[in-house]
């Protein structure tokens, strides 16, 4: 596991209408990358983006765009993503009809390669393909809607990559706030994504410093 904790402060807490200024406030405030929900309404209930803001938020960011795929038949995506200024991508294992096609078709993008599991999606079918995986994405709620209370069960997850080695990057998102980072960082998780909470603070680069942790 790298040392440092990077903080991804989530825009689907932001306002909608103001997303340039939206990124800059984050990266004033510190935030490592931009978390993008992309949903799609099929394997979400929920709708957000699509490749046009996506290209929209790239031409603005001034920190990587980390995007967060939660759309069916993803392969087929990967490379409409990446040409829009995707700087990382993760789609949810649950997703993917055929698995190791699509890890490919995103190894293919040249971004690093993230996988994202639900609640109730183990960890274990992700273990024989972890040297081809760069980020693992332990969802802690279920997908699609900012807002939700934090799933501590997820923690496990994070337990159990970190014991098999998996020396990746290990991102946590939904329902992160000061109370549940600490849990998320002591498992082995490194990246944290907040949305509603971080948004919503006054003062954003207290709370992105609060999240990261150690010596502020
Ligand atoms: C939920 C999204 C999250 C969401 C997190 O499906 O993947 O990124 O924005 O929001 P909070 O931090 O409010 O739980
Ligand atoms: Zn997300």
């Amino acid at each position: 596991m790298s040392g440092s904790v990077l903080v991804a402060p989530s825009l689907l807490a932001a306002d909608f209408a103001d997303l340039g200024a939206e990124m800059a406030r984050a990266e004033a405030a510190g935030a490592d990358w931009h978390h993008v929900d992309v949903m799609d309404g099929h394997f979400v209930p929920n709708l957000t983006i699509g490749p046009p803001v996506v290209a929209a938020l790239a031409r603005r960011a001034a920190v990587p765009l980390d995007v967060h795929l939660m759309i069916e038949r993803p392969a087929e995506w990967a490379e409409r993503y990446a040409e829009a200024g995707a700087d990382r991508l993760t789609f949810h294992y649950e997703a993917a009809a055929d698995f190791p096609a699509a890890l490919e078709a995103f190894a293919a993008t040249g971004r690093p390669v993230g996988v994202a599991v639900d609640p109730p999606c183990g960890v274990e079918p992700l273990r024989p393909f972890l040297d081809r995986i760069d980020l693992v994405l332990v969802m802690s709620v279920k997908a699609g809607f900012g807002g939700q209370s934090f799933r501590p069960e997820v923690l496990a997850k994070v337990e159990q990559l970190r014991s098999w080695g998996f020396a990746g990057r290990i991102e946590m998102d939904g329902g992160i706030d000061d109370r549940t980072a600490p849990r998320c960082r002591a498992a082995g998780a490194d990246v944290l994504v907040s949305g509603s909470w971080l948004f919503g603070r006054e003062d954003m680069a207290a709370g992105v410093a609060t999240l990261r942790g150690g010596p502020a």
